[in-house]
Formats: C-alpha cells, sequence, structure tokens
C-alpha cells in the first residue's frame, strides 16, 4: 500500500494490533488501518471536511470503526482511554492549523492514550536551510514561496518537526523509541502542481499590489521545477520518517 504502512506492518510482526486509534486521520491512514485485524477502530481528525472526504472516498465506516472531530487540546477528547495501537501519521506536522503552540503537549496526550506502541510518521523539514542540490533548492523555494503566500494571505503554514525533536519528546513524555527509519523523497509533478496550486488557490486573499507579482512567480517556478523534474526522473530531497515508541517501564 506504501512503503511506510509496509514498514510499520513489518515493525508490528506479530504482535496483535487490538484496539487501535489513528491519532490524525485522513484517506491515507484510514484505508491502510481499515485492512487490519483490528478489534475496534478510532480515527480523530480536527476537520469535519477530512470527515466527508473520508467517507466519499472509503464508503461507511465499518461496524468496529469511529470516526471522531474534535481537537486534541481539549481535555475531554477520549479522556481516559487506551489503545493497544496508536498511529499519529503526519499529526504533528498538522497541528499549527488547528492546535498551534501545542505540539509538545500532544506527547503526553499520546503517551496517555497509549498502552503498547506508538508508531509516529513525520516529514523533516525542508523549509530550514538552504539546499546544496538544485533539486533541494527548488523544492525549497517551492516550500517558501507556499508558506508566504499562506501568511500574505492571512492563514497558517505547516510547521513540520525534525525526527531529533519528536526523539527527545517521546523520552521526555515516558516513551523509549524502539527503531526510527528515514524514507528518502522523490518528488514529483503531482507534488510540484499541489504545492503551487494551493498558492494560486490563495492569490485573491493576498494584498493587491502583490497579486500580479506574485502570480507570475508561481508559473516561472512551476515550469523551472517541471522541467527539472522531468529531466531528472523526480526531486530527491530530504526524507520522512517513522519512529515506533513504547511507554517506558519504571525499573
Ligand atoms: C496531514 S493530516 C494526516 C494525514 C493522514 N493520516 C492521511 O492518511 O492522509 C493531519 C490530520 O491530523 C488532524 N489534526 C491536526 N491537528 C489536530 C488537533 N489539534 N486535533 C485533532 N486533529 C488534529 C487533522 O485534522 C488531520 O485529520
Amino acid at each position: 500500500m506504501s512503503l511506510i504502512f509496509d514498514h510499520i506492518a513489518e515493525l508490528h510482526s506479530a504482535r496483535s494490533w487490538g484496539a487501535v486509534l489513528d491519532a490524525g486521520t485522513g484517506i491515507n491512514s484510514l484505508r491502510w488501518l481499515r485492512t487490519l485485524p483490528a478489534s475496534e477502530l478510532t480515527a480523530v481528525t480536527g476537520a469535519e471536511l477530512m470527515v466527508r472526504r473520508m467517507r466519499d472516498a472509503l464508503g461507511p465506516s465499518p461496524a468496529h470503526e469511529r470516526i471522531l472531530t474534535g481537537n486534541w487540546a481539549d481535555p475531554a477528547i477520549l479522556a481516559g482511554e487506551k489503545f493497544d495501537t496508536v498511529v499519529a501519521d503526519y499529526l504533528i506536522g498538522a497541528m499549527d492549523g488547528f492546535a498551534p503552540y501545542f505540539q509538545e503537549e500532544m506527547f503526553t496526550r499520546l503517551r496517555a492514550l497509549t498502552a503498547g506502541r506508538l508508531y509516529l510518521v513525520g516529514l523533516e523539514p525542508y523549509v530550514v536551510d538552504r539546499p546544496s542540490t538544485p533539486a533541494g533548492d527548488i523544492v525549497f523555494r517551492i516550500g517558501h514561496l507556499r508558506d508566504a503566500v499562506l501568511l500574505l494571505s492571512g492563514q497558517k503554514p505547516y510547521r513540520e518537526f525534525p525526527l531529533a525533536w519528536v526523539e527527545v519528546q517521546l523520552e521526555r513524555a515516558g516513551f523509549a523509541v524502539v527503531a526510527t527509519r528515514r524514507f528518502p523523497i522523490r518528488y514529483r509533478a503531482r507534488f510540484v502542481n499541489a504545492q503551487l496550486d494551493m498558492c494560486v488557490h490563495r492569490l485573491h486573499l493576498v494584498p493587491d499590489d502583490l497579486r500580479d507579482a506574485l502570480a507570475a512567480h508561481v508559473e516561472t517556478l512551476r515550469a523551472e521545477a517541471l522541467a527539472m523534474e522531468a529531466k531528472l526522473g523526480g526531486l530527491r530531497h530530504g526524507f520522512d520518517y517513522v519512529v515506533a515508541a513504547e511507554p517506558r517501564t519504571i525499573s
């Protein structure tokens, strides 16, 4: 289904999945989790729109599944409940849009929710330092332009967190990291178009005197990035990561 979900299944091996929590649900993670022999499946999202998209793409919930809409910053969400397996698939990087400044606290919530294993999937930030390769540089410029347009249109950009930071937060929250793996990324034309279309769809919200210049810049960057993507067979830059962690036992 995906290299990352295959890897998690391999890490899980013969363990029972039991009651599973998809703490940052979406079409990809829920589609995969529905294929597993979980006794119960709970999927949480911050957006009603996500629930509609999942229902359209995946159909109605099977009997053992519940989909909840809420905000992890609300202490009442799943208070007191525990799950054998918790999946946090690109949750932390999406949190700024729902509960800014709550990312660290989220690790404490995840610890309280996890009885067995946590699998955390994230994207190493690629908008921090200017990369040294042409492919990396163009991915960096696309990310910066997207974030600039989001800010100029009054919206929040994504905020991904590095693997090293995640490992520290897991340890602080009372987890022991049991496995870590990086998955190098090759960005394709679909990524280029999705990120730059996101800019185009927000141009009506940016200040009037910047709109035409930004619109032209988006298309220049798109042409440059698509030509490079075709020439190089993809834009290799950065990595996704998977961390498996378990509640630390006090000895
Ligand atoms: C990038 S999406 C996750 C991708 C998803 N796993 C998939 O299969 O494509 C992030 C998810 O986390 C949810 N989320 C982010 N912050 C949240 C918060 N504070 N409370 C609840 N859900 C949140 C979003 O609503 C969304 O469902």
